[in-house]
């Protein structure tokens, strides 16, 4: 039995399940799935850093979840938001930190998934705008806006 099938807190924020997600998600599109980018990009801060990062965040994220430290909807876009800002692979992060969020409603909190707009997000769109800039205001830590984004 693999990760995946065991959907479980203790499993879920792991540097394992994170690249196991990203992999059986990916791995038609590009050979590389579910590895760590070893060069840096526009977003993300330099490579060598991604393993610590999302470390410091998994941790972070345990510890929101034990001690309700933010409402479900709130804990779950603020580890999405932090979680595409670490780009830990050098494509995919969008899609892998959107369906991330949703196992963590699903998995953990046992809640109706996002809707992320309701829209394809990946063509250019007033959705995907209205997403990017959500995400900008997330950056300025202002998180309300990708919350109320991805209910909608
Ligand atoms: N200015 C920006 N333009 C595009 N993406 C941005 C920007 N700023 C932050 N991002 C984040 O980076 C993600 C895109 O990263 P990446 O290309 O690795 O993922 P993707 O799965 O291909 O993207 P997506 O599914 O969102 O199109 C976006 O989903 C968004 O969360
Ligand atoms: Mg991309």
């Amino acid at each position: 039995m693999t990760l995946i099938q065991k959907f479980k807190q203790e499993n879920i924020f792991t540097e394992e399940f994170i690249k196991l997600l990203h992999k059986k998600m990916l791995d038609d599109v590009w050979s590389w799935a579910g590895s760590f980018r070893r060069s840096n990009k526009n977003i993300g801060g330099h490579w060598t850093k991604v393993g610590v990062d999302l470390k410091g965040l998994l941790d972070d994220t345990n510890y929101w979840v034990e001690n309700e430290t933010y409402p479900q909807d709130e804990l779950a876009i603020r580890f999405k938001h932090r979680l595409v800002n670490i780009h830990c692979f050098p494509n995919g992060n969008g899609r892998h930190s959107r369906l991330m969020a949703d196992i963590i409603m699903g998995s953990i909190f046992k809640k109706p998934l996002f809707t992320w707009g309701k829209e394809n997000l990946v063509g250019k769109s007033k959705t995907r705008e209205h997403y990017i800039s959500a995400i900008r205001l997330g950056d300025k830590g202002d998180i309300s806006p990708l919350i109320e984004f991805a209910r909608n």
